[in-house]
C-alpha cells in the first residue's frame, strides 16, 4: 500500500494558497464575476429587471415551440474534429457584405432596448464599434437613427425597417437612416401580422409600460431599475417621435400586412445601399429574393416570436445556402446562445449569425459591460471549438462541416 510522507503543516505554503482579493461591494460586479456562460448572464438579468421586462425578452409566441426547437437543434450539432493540426493561430475574422469584421456575429435588431437597461441601444452599438462588429438598429428602437449616430459615430450600423402602410412615413425613416450613415437596410418580412405572445398577455405587458397597482410592487422589488427608468428621458419609439400611440395602437400602422415582393423592388429604387431581407423561412423565398437581387437574407423565425410552428432555420440552412449562397450573404438567427452555436451555424454554411436575446441578457444584467461579457464568452467558446476541431479560420469551419444527430 502506497502512503504519503507526512510533515508538519507549513503556514507559509498555506498563506500562499489564499486568494486575498476581497469580493466587490458593487452588486452587479460581484454577480457578473460569477458568470461563465450566457445562461449564467440570463440568470443575473432575471434578478435585475421586473418580471414583465424579462419575460418580454425571453418569451416567444404561443407555446414557445419555435425557439425551443431551434435550441434543441443546436444541441444536436455534432462537430467533426481533426487532430494533429497546428491551431496555435486562430482567426475568427470574416467578411460581412464584403467588409471585414472580427467575429461572424451581428447584433440583431431588437425594439425597445432602453426598457431593458437605461443606456439602451448606444450601449450595444458601442460594443459593436469597439469589437469591429455590425449593430442593427430596430425601427422600434428607443434611440433614433440620428441619436445613435451621434452617440457612437464610428459604429458600423445597419437599419432594420418595418415597411409601413403609409410610404411617406417609410421614406421619412429611410431618409433618417441614410442621412445618419446606416449602410444597409434590413427589411423584416416575417411580421405581416403580430405573433401572439402569451407571457406578455399574462403579464399585462404594454409598450410603453403602464403604471398599475401591481406595478407598485414591481417597483419595490427592482428599485434601481425603476429609478433609472424614471430619471432618464421617457421611453418612446424614437423613430416615430411625436406619434403618441402605444405599440398596440401603432402595430396596424407599422406592420403592413400587404407587404409583397413588389415592395422590396420599390425599396431597391429608393435605397442605394445593400438590402437584406429578414425572416426568410423557406428555400423558395430565398431563391426569389436572390433573383430580384437583394444582397443578403436572414433565415429567421424572429426567435420564435412570430410563427410558432415554422421551420427551424438551422435545419433548412444547408439547402438554402446550396441554392443561393454564391449570390448573397446568408445569415441565421434564433437561439444562438454559445460559441458552439456560432460554430454550428457557420459549419452548416451561414455567413454569420445574428444574436438577439443573448446580448439582451447582457444589457439587462449590466448594460454595456454585460454585452461585452456576452461577446467575450461567445468569442472564447468559438475559439475553443475551433481549436478542438482543428479549424483555424471561418473558412475552415465551413470545410469541416458538422452533422445534426438524428433524434433518438
Ligand atoms: C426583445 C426582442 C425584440 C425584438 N425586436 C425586433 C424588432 O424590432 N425587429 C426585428 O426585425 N426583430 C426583432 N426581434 C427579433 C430579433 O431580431 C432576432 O430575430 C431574434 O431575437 C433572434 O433570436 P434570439 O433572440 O434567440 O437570438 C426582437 C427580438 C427580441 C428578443
Amino acid at each position: 500500500m502506497i502512503k504519503s510522507k507526512r510533515q508538519l503543516p507549513n503556514p507559509k505554503y498555506f498563506f500562499s494558497l489564499i486568494d486575498w482579493k476581497l469580493p466587490s461591494l458593487n452588486r452587479s460586479k460581484s454577480l457578473m464575476a460569477k458568470t461563465f456562460t450566457v445562461a449564467d448572464i440570463a440568470k443575473v438579468a432575471k434578478k435585475k429587471v421586473p418580471k414583465v421586462v424579462f419575460d418580454y425578452v425571453e418569451g416567444a409566441a404561443l407555446e414557445e415551440d419555435g425557439i425551443a426547437r431551434s435550441r434543441a437543434t443546436f444541441a444536436r450539432a455534432e462537430f467533426y474534429p481533426q487532430i494533429l493540426r497546428d491551431v496555435s493561430n486562430i482567426d475568427t475574422t470574416t467578411k460581412i457584405l464584403g467588409k471585414k469584421v472580427d467575429l461572424p456575429i451581428i447584433f440583431a435588431p431588437t425594439g425597445y432596448t432602453r426598457l431593458m437597461h437605461h443606456t439602451g441601444e448606444p450601449a450595444v452599438a458601442q460594443v459593436a464599434a469597439d469589437r469591429n462588429m455590425v449593430y442593427c438598429l430596430s425601427t422600434m428602437g428607443t434611440t433614433s437613427p440620428i441619436e445613435l449616430a451621434k452617440a457612437v459615430p464610428d459604429s458600423r450600423r445597419w437599419f432594420q425597417l418595418y415597411l409601413m402602410k403609409n410610404r411617406v412615413d417609410s421614406l421619412n425613416i429611410i431618409n433618417q437612416a441614410r442621412e445618419n450613415g446606416f449602410e444597409t437596410l434590413v427589411v423584416t418580412a416575417d411580421t405581416p401580422v403580430l405573433g401572439i405572445r402569451i407571457r406578455d398577455a399574462r403579464n399585462g405587458m404594454t409598450v410603453p409600460p403602464r403604471i398599475r397597482l401591481s406595478t407598485v410592487l414591481a417597483i419595490a422589488m427592482k428599485p434601481r431599475w425603476w429609478a433609472n427608468l424614471l430619471t432618464t428621458p421617457p421611453l418612446e419609439f424614437a423613430a416615430f417621435r411625436g406619434w403618441s400611440q402605444t405599440l398596440s395602437e401603432l402595430a396596424p400602422l407599422i406592420f403592413d400586412s400587404s407587404l409583397s415582393y413588389k415592395d422590396i423592388q420599390w425599396l431597391q429604387t429608393v435605397w442605394e445601399g445593400p438590402i437584406v431581407v429578414k425572416g426568410v423561412q423557406c428555400k423558395e423565398d430565398a431563391v426569389k429574393l436572390a433573383k430580384i437581387g437583394v444582397q443578403g437574407i436572414v433565415l429567421s423565425n424572429h426567435g420564435g416570436r412570430q410563427l410558432n410552428r415554422g421551420t427551424v432555420p438551422l435545419e433548412i440552412l444547408p439547402e438554402v445556402v446550396a441554392a443561393v449562397g454564391k449570390k448573397m450573404d446568408v445569415y441565421i438567427d434564433g437561439g444562438v446562445m454559445s460559441g458552439q452555436d456560432v460554430y454550428a451555424a457557420i459549419a452548416m454554411g451561414a455567413t454569420a449569425v445574428m444574436i438577439g436575446r443573448a446580448y439582451l441578457y447582457g444589457v439587462m444584467a449590466d448594460g454595456q459591460r454585460g454585452v461585452e461579457k456576452v461577446i467575450d464568452i461567445l468569442k472564447t467558446e468559438l475559439i475553443n471549438s475551433m481549436g478542438l476541431t482543428g479549424t483555424r479560420t471561418v473558412a475552415e469551419i465551413k470545410e469541416a462541416g458538422i452533422r445534426i444527430r438524428p433524434i433518438g
